[in-house]
């Protein structure tokens, strides 16, 4: 099962990049740009990942992606997550990125973009992992901020092809952003947004009524009746991620996780590691990690797998091509 999950072809779908700065790097980089952080070795760094809720987690998470400066310091961070996809057999990844994190330190939208694009393109074309940009929102923040951050972006649309929503989520319903995510795609970015982590289902309805999702990331508290018709009705997908859920006690423990109970409805489920630096596990760990908790067979796992490419936003005729490469794995696996 090990080595059928290590080598499954797989897209991963929900995975923001500041989420992947593992404390060895973020040390590095703190270093050469001669910022103090509080921690005084990366033992102190790791135990201090022990959240209760999603806020607990934003707070380190904010503060870790501090140390990011120069253009550099976006591409080895990037660099070194991609690197583990190629290791991983991630074949294409959906990258989030937060530009009012940085952009609120003074760091330049121009700098952040620079530092990730050439990076994904380096790992195209030396590791053979395709990947594509998610500007995400702070959905802390006011919905003018995010005007604010949709105009910087212009320039680099190009480079972008979608947008999210990402961080606090109670009290801060998908309906505060409606305008922002109406311009966004009338400039030609596709709506995704977190929904329904910590929020009720009620923000669900409202990022596919008020905001026009294309994907939901998480969606664990979708179990209304009508609510579950009407996702399969429009046939999006779930960005689901197991470890995510058991770090911020979104869910006790994997043995309760309701991705099985998901899958029984119909919906159509993908498998991520969110922010994988801090909540112990790459992608493949939460492959791992879920199969052994719930018993998971070889025929649900290549169902994700199949989901995480079929829920893409490749363009069809690689989508098409990506399929079949995982076909054939699965002939060859069974
Ligand atoms: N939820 C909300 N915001 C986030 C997350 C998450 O899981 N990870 C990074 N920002
Ligand atoms: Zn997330």
């Amino acid at each position: 099962m090990l080595n059928f999950i290590n080598q499954l072809p797989k897209a991963e779908l929900h995975l923001h990049i500041e989420g992947t700065f593992e404390p060895e790097l973020m040390f590095a980089i703190a270093k050469r740009n001669n910022i103090e952080i509080k921690y005084n070795s990366i033992e102190e760094i790791r135990e201090a990942y022990n959240f209760n809720c999603l806020q607990d987690f934003l707070d380190i998470y904010y503060a870790g992606a501090a140390v990011l400066i120069h253009e550099q310091d976006f591409y080895d961070l990037t660099w070194s997550y991609l690197e583990k996809c190629a290791e991983q057999n991630v074949r294409h990844t959906e990258i989030m990125f937060d530009p009012q994190t940085h952009t609120k330190r003074g760091v330049s939208f121009e700098t952040i973009i620079n530092g990730i694009s050439r990076a994904c393109k380096n790992a195209e074309l030396k590791l053979n992992v395709s990947s594509l940009l998610i500007m995400s929102y702070l959905r802390h923040l006011s919905e003018e901020e995010a005007f604010e951050t949709l105009q910087e972006s212009l320039p680099y649309k190009h480079l972008i092809k979608a947008v999210g929503l990402d961080s606090s989520e109670k009290g801060n319903p998908p309906s505060k952003f409606k305008n922002v995510f109406e311009a966004s795609v009338k400039e030609g970015y596709i709506p995704v947004a977190h929904a329904g982590e910590e929020g009720p289902a009620s923000y669900i309805w409202e990022a596919l009524d008020i905001l026009k999702i294309k994907r939901i990331d998480h969606g664990n508290n979708c179990f209304e009746d009508e609510l579950i018709k009407e996702i399969i009705a429009r046939d999006i997908a779930l960005t689901v991620c197991p470890l995510s859920n058991t770090a911020l006690k979104v869910v006790d423990d994997l043995k309760y996780h309701p991705v099985k109970r998901m899958i029984e409805l119909g919906l159509k489920v993908t498998i991520n590691s969110d922010d994988p630096a801090y909540f112990g596990g790459q992608v493949n760990t939460n492959y791992i990690e879920l199969q052994k908790a719930l018993g998971l067979t070889k025929d649900d796992l290549y169902e994700f797998a199949k989901n995480s490419f079929q829920y893409s936003l490749l363009e069809e005729d690689i989508k098409r091509e990506r399929l079949q490469e995982l076909e054939l794995f699965f002939e060859d696996h069974q």
